[in-house]
């Protein structure tokens, strides 16, 4: 067992370069089998989704080469196989995007249910719906989903919950379905977006992805040939500015979008934080203890829920109280009760959580529940008195590329120990 042991506190400083963004990564790779020939994707984080859906598609029949721990180039011209991996897909949740990819590639495929965070009830029926409504018939029995279609077929889909997932199966079942989609109430996350351009770079007609409204004109085939970058990671960019806010640092994050981070910004510089963005790099310093503030966690452009628990930490030290309201995910507050070993003192019940900020947090022993809590618990024991020892690391190592090397790089007491 691995677990990471910090020692603080520590004013993070410096600077610290974002990775391409996991949620995007882990579409646009099952996104390639759409593609009938060779396509080269950088920018890729190197973490274990992105390790595991290279995994899934080589079972599959594609042929895989990394180029760099950042960049691989990918052969789909020979798919061998509709039956999908059933140990490796239900490692993850974007396992599910496989359903809409070889749906639109093969016309069948059986998946087991997606595995992930357990945030809660994780449906997918929109997605079911979706698949559905351009044609397929869909069943699911026993853990296992299987999805046939004689011939998709465009059509209206107005999805009846704004879903990341949903909205993202939905376009890649109908890039080669008959005629045209439409995506109403479609989410609007940057990752949204860039599957949407990485595919029209590969020959799709897709507009309107990143408002709520998405049409997709079918077309014959996908070509290959062609490289495409990964976008940066907003979520990872949001964490070490809130880890600079949790900390009393001052950090540059290079390598991101600012643009997504606006959200962020507003309740950084709300709880007294000072942001400045100078072209694709944010620069957030906090010199005093943070304010108190009130968060909703919403949909793109909203503040994310993916960072919800790094701002709990932010709540957990400021001068006041604060509540949370999380409105995607039902089980969202475990990490209140690690913040509270430390000694937070957070109340949560159902999706709200209030807290009463302290003046300082100590280091305890304490488990990651699932990835962002994982992230959060990091911040927290740079922030905290004394030492942390951090466990369950598998979560965090899912989305998060060399987690303590960056922390290390801008002065965190960091090291990884395997007992
Ligand atoms: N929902 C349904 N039915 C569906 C689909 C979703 O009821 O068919 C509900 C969910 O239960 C939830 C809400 O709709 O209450 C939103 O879920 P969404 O489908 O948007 O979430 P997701 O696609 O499963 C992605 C990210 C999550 C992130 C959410 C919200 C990936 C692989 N995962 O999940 O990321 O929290 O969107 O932004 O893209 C993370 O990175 O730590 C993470 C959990």
């Amino acid at each position: 067992m691995e677990k990471l042991v910090i020692s603080g506190p520590t004013p993070l400083r410096g600077d610290v370069h974002i990775n391409g963004a996991k949620n995007a990564a882990v579409a646009i790779l099952p996104a390639t089998l759409l593609i009938d020939g060779v396509c080269t994707i950088d920018n890729l984080p190197n973490i274990s989704d992105v390790k595991i859906s290279c995994e899934i598609l080589e079972r599959l029949g594609a042929k895989i080469t990394w180029n760099t721990p950042n960049e691989i180039t990918i052969d789909t011209r020979n798919i061998v196989t509709t039956k999908a991996p059933l140990d490796l897909t239900s490692k993850f949740r974007a396992s599910y995007y496989i359903l809409g990819s070889m749906l639109g590639r093969k016309g069948e495929i059986e998946v087991g249910m997606p595995g992930g965070c357990k945030l809660g009830a994780r449906p997918i029926d929109q997605h079911i719906k979706g698949f559905e409504l351009l044609g397929a018939n869909v069943s699911v029995e026993k853990g296992t989903i299987h999805a046939k279609a004689k011939k998709l077929v465009g059509t209206s889909i107005y999805m009846d919950i704004v879903s990341v997932g949903a909205t993202i199966n939905v376009m890649l079942a109908s890039v080669l379905a008959e005629g045209t989609t439409i995506i109403d109430n479609a989410a609007k996350e940057p990752h949204i977006v860039d599957v949407a351009n990485f595919l029209n770079t590969m020959g799709a007609d897709i507009r309107g992805a990143g408002t709520d409204m998405i049409k997709i004109n079918g077309v014959k085939k996908l070509h290959g040939e062609t490289s495409y970058s990964v976008v940066p990671d907003q979520i990872e960019a949001g964490t070490f500015m809130l880890a600079a806010v949790a900390t009393r640092g001052d950090l540059w994050i290079r390598n991101c979008i600012t643009k997504h981070l606006e959200s962020i910004t507003a309740k950084i510089m709300e709880v007294g934080g000072n942001v400045e963005d100078e072209g694709d790099s944010i620069h957030v310093w906090c010199k005093k203890r943070p304010n108190k503030a009130n968060i909703k966690t919403l949909p793109y452009p909203g503040f994310p829920t993916d960072l919800q628990p790094q701002m709990g930490v932010v709540l957990s030290l400021a001068n006041g109280s604060s509540i949370i309201n999380e409105s995607i995910w039902d089980s969202r507050f475990q990490y209140t009760e690690e913040l509270n070993k430390m000694g937070a003192k957070i109340t949560a019940q159902g999706k709200s959580a209030f807290f009463e900020g302290v003046d300082k947090l100590y280091g305890a022993p304490v488990y990651s529940t699932d990835l962002r809590a994982g992230a959060a618990l990091i911040v927290a024991g740079t922030a905290a008195h004394g030492i942390t020892e951090v466990y369950n690391l598998e979560h965090i190592d899912r989305g998060y590329e060399n987690i303590e090397e960056k922390f290390r790089k801008i002065g965190a007491n960091i090291k990884r120990i395997s007992e």
